[in-house]
Formats: structure tokens, C-alpha cells, sequence
């Protein structure tokens, strides 16, 4: 059985990463979608909510799983039994910091191997940070997340906003 891992914060998921993940669920038999807890970089969403919105827009996707960890990735990926990284490339701006991760991981466990796959031309500018901006504004976000979760971004921006 293959398995690949898709590592992110997710904060919170965009229609770009969405592309990425039934793009990479088509490659592997099974996709587990890894989202970072790290409690000493807190996001906007918590984790339970990158958890829970991610599992509501991947589930029509039968070979996704949904999981959060802490820690380094090479570990995670060892936990879940694969030695496939995943990950999204939207432009050159991107590319030196994907590629210190990924050689970074190889130092760790050079058994382990990152697969870039490009974003979609649709999404190259699109990214977790655009979406709480223009969403701490009131705009239009329906073409940065699925639809089934744009009320609950706005109301999370919102109390965000109210901290
Ligand atoms: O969506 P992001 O924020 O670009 O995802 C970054 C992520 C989660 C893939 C990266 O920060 C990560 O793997 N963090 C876990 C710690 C780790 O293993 N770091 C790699 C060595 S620098």
C-alpha cells in the first residue's frame, strides 16, 4: 500500500491546498493530511478547528486522513508508514524554503523523499494569510475556501479579531 503524508498549518485550508490534496490522494493509495500543533506558534485557528474544517472539505475523498502531530515531520511520516513527503509549490518565491525543508529532512532520514507538486495557476497567489486578511476585512473569500466553510472562517477571523 502507498502512503504519502501532506504536512501544512492549514491556517486555515485554502481551495489551493484542496487542488494539492486531491491531486496527491490520485497518486497514493492512502493520504494522510498532517497538520502542525506546535503550541509555541499559535495560529489563528486551533488545531481542532484546522482539524475539523479539513475533514468536512475532504469528505468526499475516501483515501484521506486527517491527523495533527507535534514534532519533526520525518517522525510523524515514520508514525504513519510513509517515507513520502508532499508538498505544494505555487511559485520561485517558495522554493528556497521547500527546498532547505526538504534537504533538511533528508539529513534526518534520508530514507525519506519530498514530492513538490505544482499549484495550480488558479491558486499561485493564494495563501492561508490572504484568506484571514481579506476575511478580517469582510471581503469576498469565496474563491480562497470551499464553500462549506466560509462562515466559519469569518466567524473565527471575527473573534480573532475581538482578543
Ligand atoms: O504550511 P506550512 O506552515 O508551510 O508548513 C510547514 C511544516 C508544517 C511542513 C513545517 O513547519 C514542519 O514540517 N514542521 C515540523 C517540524 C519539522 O519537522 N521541521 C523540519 C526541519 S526544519
Amino acid at each position: 500500500m502507498r502512503k504519502g503524508i501532506y504536512p501544512g498549518s492549514f491556517d486555515p485550508v485554502t481551495l489551493g491546498h484542496l487542488d494539492i490534496i486531491h491531486r496527491a490522494a490520485d497518486l497514493v493509495d492512502e493520504l494522510v493530511i498532517a497538520i502542525l500543533h506546535n503550541s509555541s506558534k499559535k495560529g489563528l485557528f486551533t488545531t481542532e478547528e484546522r482539524i475539523d474544517l479539513l475533514k468536512r472539505v475532504t469528505e468526499d475523498i475516501p483515501n484521506v486522513k486527517v491527523i495533527s502531530f507535534d514534532g519533526l515531520l520525518v517522525d510523524c511520516a515514520i508514525q504513519y508508514g510513509t517515507k513520502t513527503i508532499i508538498r505544494g509549490l505555487r511559485a520561485v518565491t517558495d522554493f528556497e524554503y521547500e527546498l532547505q525543508l526538504a534537504q533538511t529532512n533528508k539529513r534526518l532520514r534520508p530514507d525519506i523523499d519530498t514530492i513538490f507538486l505544482t499549484t495550480n495557476v488558479k491558486y499561485s497567489y493564494l495563501s492561508s494569510s490572504v484568506v484571514r486578511e481579506v476575511a478580517s476585512y469582510g471581503g469576498d473569500i469565496s474563491h480562497f475556501v470551499p464553500e462549506k466553510i466560509i462562515d466559519d472562517v469569518y466567524k473565527i477571523v471575527k473573534r480573532g479579531e475581538k482578543k
